[in-house]
């Protein structure tokens, strides 16, 4: 049987690579087989596009050559890595996927939705996920937790008025689509929160 694709999604910091470790121990646990993944990234060529979108170098970066950036790792995270598993039957686990790009391109950088929707076609109409897992904390509470934003990160280094532009689109896609963004309160400690992503995954047949 093919294998499911879930992602998590959320502000920088929101905890989505702490749950997803603490996911991947409970798969182990129970014998599920999974794949874990990264965007951007996750494969040779996805992970140099990763290295040129989020070089703190590349100021003069138009928001459009970015999002076809994003969409080009994506395809090849899809072919290389995504497609394979879930033909192996997997349970495919993504930190950040289409609805980041929604979110930081589509509303964050203004480029809107639809054209958001049209570069990633391919992922939308192929792959879109059963189940996105987006960690509600607002960009103050994370960076709070986290002790200020990395400055190593082209993305990170945006200040908080663009922070919470994303903050914002990821609130708009949960209105929007209801059924397959499910909503997680992120605010608690870590396992309140690990628990409420389990109980999330398994009212929506994924555990
Ligand atoms: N529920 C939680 N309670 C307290 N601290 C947390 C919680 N979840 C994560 N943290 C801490 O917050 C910081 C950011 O978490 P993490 O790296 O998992 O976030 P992320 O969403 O993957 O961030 P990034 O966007 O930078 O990849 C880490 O220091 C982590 O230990
Ligand atoms: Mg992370």
């Amino acid at each position: 049987m093919r294998g499911k694709l879930i992602s998590f999604e959320g502000c920088e910091g929101s905890g989505k690579s702490t749950k997803l470790r603490m996911l991947e121990g409970y798969l182990q646990e129970h014998n599920i087989p999974y794949l874990y993944t990264r965007e951007p990234g996750g494969n040779p060529i996805s992970e140099r596009i990763r290295s040129i979108i989020l070089n703190p170098e590349n100021t003069g970066m138009t928001p459009a050559c970015e999002a076809l950036l994003y969409a080009a790792a994506r395809v090849q995270l899809l072919h290389d890595v995504i497609e394979p598993a879930l033909a192996q039957g997997k349970l495919v686990v993504c930190d950040r996927y289409v609805d980041s790009s929604l979110a930081y391109q589509g509303e964050a950088r203004g480029l809107g939705q639809d054209f958001v929707r049209s570069v990633n076609a391919y992922a939308f109409e192929n792959y879109l996920p059963d189940c996105t897992v987006f960690l509600d904390i607002t960009p103050e509470q994370a960076f709070a937790r986290k002790h200020g934003a990395d400055e190593n990160d082209r993305m990170e280094r945006e200040g908080l008025a663009f922070h919470n532009k994303v903050y914002q689109g990821y609130l708009k896609i949960a209105q929007s689509e209801p059924g397959r963004f499910i909503r997680v309160d992120a605010v608690g400690d870590k396992q309140q929160t690990f628990l409420r992503v389990l109980n999330a995954l398994q009212a929506h047949g994924i555990l």
